[in-house]
């Protein structure tokens, strides 16, 4: 249990040396780049909407969503409950710390990837299978008590909202509107409760490295007066500033294949902060492990030939646990 950042006895006064990335890696001194992305709010008209949404998922891969339909007081409760979850005593966090890769609701810390090698990051990580609530919810943490209600009040109307941004997203693309129901978003919903605690020198290492997502599209609530998630745009990062009851979403692997590259899955970081700790919760709705996902045979033709290979979900994971998450790599593995 001493892994876990959050369950050091006191805060940390140096970053030690399994956390320090190799120079190139590391945050750059300079501030991210002036851009905002997109808040589109989803109570204005249709058309407007979809046009929005298009147009941010395409330029960024990344957009947030106010008046999205969960309650604001779903939001602040979930981010208390998962604060005050990673404040736990050691002892009540001990039997979910598992560093086995293949277990789903395990507690871990400072790794990225399934295979738990390579660099340290400054993060704590509980993961968690979260859908239907009905059969996964027996498997949630008991402590603290609010956690197991505030994550349903959130996870039934996060998951409606991005099936909602999914169909918006079909009509934009011109797919059938329920084109993404069923199997293509009918298996898990994980959801990462993320917490990067104070860091005594955030420019030597990261709370998470540039990735991309894996899924087919993320909702993530992060809290609203503290920065950390940045995007890649334009060569450099954005950060993507906290709007207070806002829901960030972006784009996983699996819907830029199924769009045939129309709307990309884009990388992304975690910086960590030396001032404040940082708690975020993402959403991740997944193809089921059987789903093949392939180019949408609408988007398919003369001019616009398939560029991605079709992949059983299953196997796409088992390859990208091999390659890693770096966009370059990914692409590499499944462009044709
Ligand atoms: C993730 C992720 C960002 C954040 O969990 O995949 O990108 O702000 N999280 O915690
Ligand atoms: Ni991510």
């Amino acid at each position: 249990m001493e892994k876990l950042l959050s369950s050091a006895r006191s805060s940390h006064s140096t970053v030690p040396e399994r956390f320090h990335l190799p120079p190139e890696l590391r945050p750059p001194a300079l501030a991210a780049a002036p851009v905002s992305l997109p808040v589109i709010d989803l109570t204005r008209g249709r058309d407007e909407v979809r046009s929005a949404v298009l147009r941010a998922g395409k330029e960024f891969g990344f957009f947030q969503v106010i008046n999205h339909g969960v309650p604001e007081r779903a939001l602040r409760e979930l981010e208390a409950a998962c604060v005050d979850f990673f404040r736990l005593p050691a002892a009540d966090k001990a039997s979910l710390y598992s560093e086995d890769t293949d277990r789903t609701n395990r507690l871990f810390s400072s790794t990225m990837y399934e295979s738990g090698a390579g660099e340290s990051y400054w993060r704590d990580c509980l993961r968690l299978a979260c859908h239907p609530v009905e059969l996964t919810k027996p498997g949630w943490p008991e402590k603290p008590a609010t956690l197991r209600p505030a994550l349903e009040d959130f996870i039934v109307p996060a998951r409606s909202v991005g099936m909602e941004l999914l169909r918006l997203l079909c009509e934009g693309v011109g797919l059938r509107p329920d084109y993404f129901e069923g199997d293509l978003s009918g298996g898990e919903v994980i959801v990462n409760a993320n917490h990067y605690p104070p860091c005594p020198d955030p420019g030597l290492t990261l709370g998470l490295p540039p990735h991309c997502d894996r899924n087919l599209i993320t909702v993530l609530l992060q809290p609203g007066y503290v920065c950390g998630l940045q995007v890649s745009y334009g060569g450099g990062w954005i950060d993507v500033e906290p709007v207070p009851g806002a829901l960030v979403v972006n784009f996983g692997h699996q819907l830029e294949i199924a769009t045939n590259g129309l709307l990309r899955s884009v990388e992304h970081r975690a910086v960590a902060n030396a001032a404040v700790a940082r708690t975020s919760v993402a959403a991740f709705i997944m193809p089921t492990m059987d789903c093949v996902v392939a180019p949408a045979k609408e988007l398919v033709g003369e001019g616009s030939p398939a560029r991605y290979r079709s992949i059983a979900f299953r196997d796409f994971m088992r390859v990208y646990k091999t390659v890693g998450a770096r966009r370059e790599s990914v692409e590499k593995a499944f462009r044709i």
